[in-house]
């Protein structure tokens, strides 16, 4: 007889759970594949293809039944030769695993046209590393709002990698030389870090400069100001995506196979200009 061997667990890789961003989506994940009896995995891959690949064959010769990827950064090829259940997380691919992502490209747009709504001309963005597919998808959410509100000729890209440190020691860097009224930063973190730069400049969050982020997590309410942001539902992504994989695995009809979750715009006091 055929023997197919299963161990109940699971492969998780996540960019990088320092980021505040991945141990909600995680604990949502888990929680949910314990319901179903599986154990959960994690791998880091520091946004790296080559230890995502190691990781992806590793998590393979432990037999897991399945995996969610949140990095993405391999060749279609690479993954199909697995043959294994996959889903894949935050990060869409163009390929035809099913997926669960949340509105960037919107997101973005929001983010940026609440910049302008409360007085801002001249908006910053700082960007996720270019490689990864939704810090493009925020970009050109931002640059396409830019170019409707007639702003684009005083765009500031910032590069930024998603992480808090680099990205205070760009913002420093970049407003040596430019003036801005307006940051949209890529993610959450990055928004801390923006935040630290602007005051340690002298300069008052929002009067001077009004600072948005993208995520929603919790450290957003902690800061002086409190961090208006772009709230993705973090918790229900990684649910949907670990209900998915559930159902790939034990074969089971998907009804849906491909999610876009809506994003919402909350404003705190980074953003608030009334005074
Ligand atoms: O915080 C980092 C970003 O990486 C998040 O916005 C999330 O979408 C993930 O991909």
């Amino acid at each position: 007889t055929l023997f197919k061997k299963t161990s109940k667990t699971i492969g998780l890789i996540v960019p990088d759970i320092s980021n505040p961003f991945f141990p909600e989506l995680v604990r949502a994940i888990e929680d949910v594949m314990n319901i179903y009896d599986y154990t959960v995995i994690l791998c880091n891959s520091d946004e790296k293809s080559e230890k995502e690949k190691q990781y992806m064959d590793v998590l393979k010769q432990k037999y897991v039944d399945g995996m969610i990827l949140t990095t993405n950064q391999l060749a279609i090829e690479e993954v199909m030769e697995l043959d294994i259940p996959i889903v894949v997380l935050d990060r869409p691919s163009d390929h035809s695993f099913p997926s669960v992502i949340a509105d960037n490209y919107h997101g973005a747009r929001l983010a940026t046209r609440h910049l302008y709504g409360i007085g801002c001309r001249k908006i910053a963005h700082i960007q996720g590393p270019a490689h990864v597919v939704n810090a493009m998808q925020r970009f050109y959410g931002y640059r396409d709002e830019m170019k409707s509100l007639g702003l684009w000729e005083e765009a500031l890209i910032i590069q930024g990698n998603y992480q808090l440190r680099q990205a205070k020691e760009a913002v420093l860097q970049a407003l040596q030389t430019n003036q801005v009224d307006g940051i949209f930063a890529g993610n959450d973190a990055m928004a801390v870090g923006a935040l630290k730069a602007v005051q340690q400049l002298g300069l008052r969050v929002p009067e001077d400069v009004a600072i948005i982020g993208y995520d929603g997590i919790p450290l957003t309410e902690m800061t002086t100001p409190e961090l208006s942001t772009i709230s993705q539902p973090i918790y229900e992504m990684g649910a949907i995506a670990a209900r998915l994989l559930v159902k790939k695995i034990e074969g089971q009809f998907i009804e849906q196979l491909h999610y876009v979750l809506p994003v919402t715009l909350i404003e705190r006091e980074s953003t608030n200009r009334r005074g």
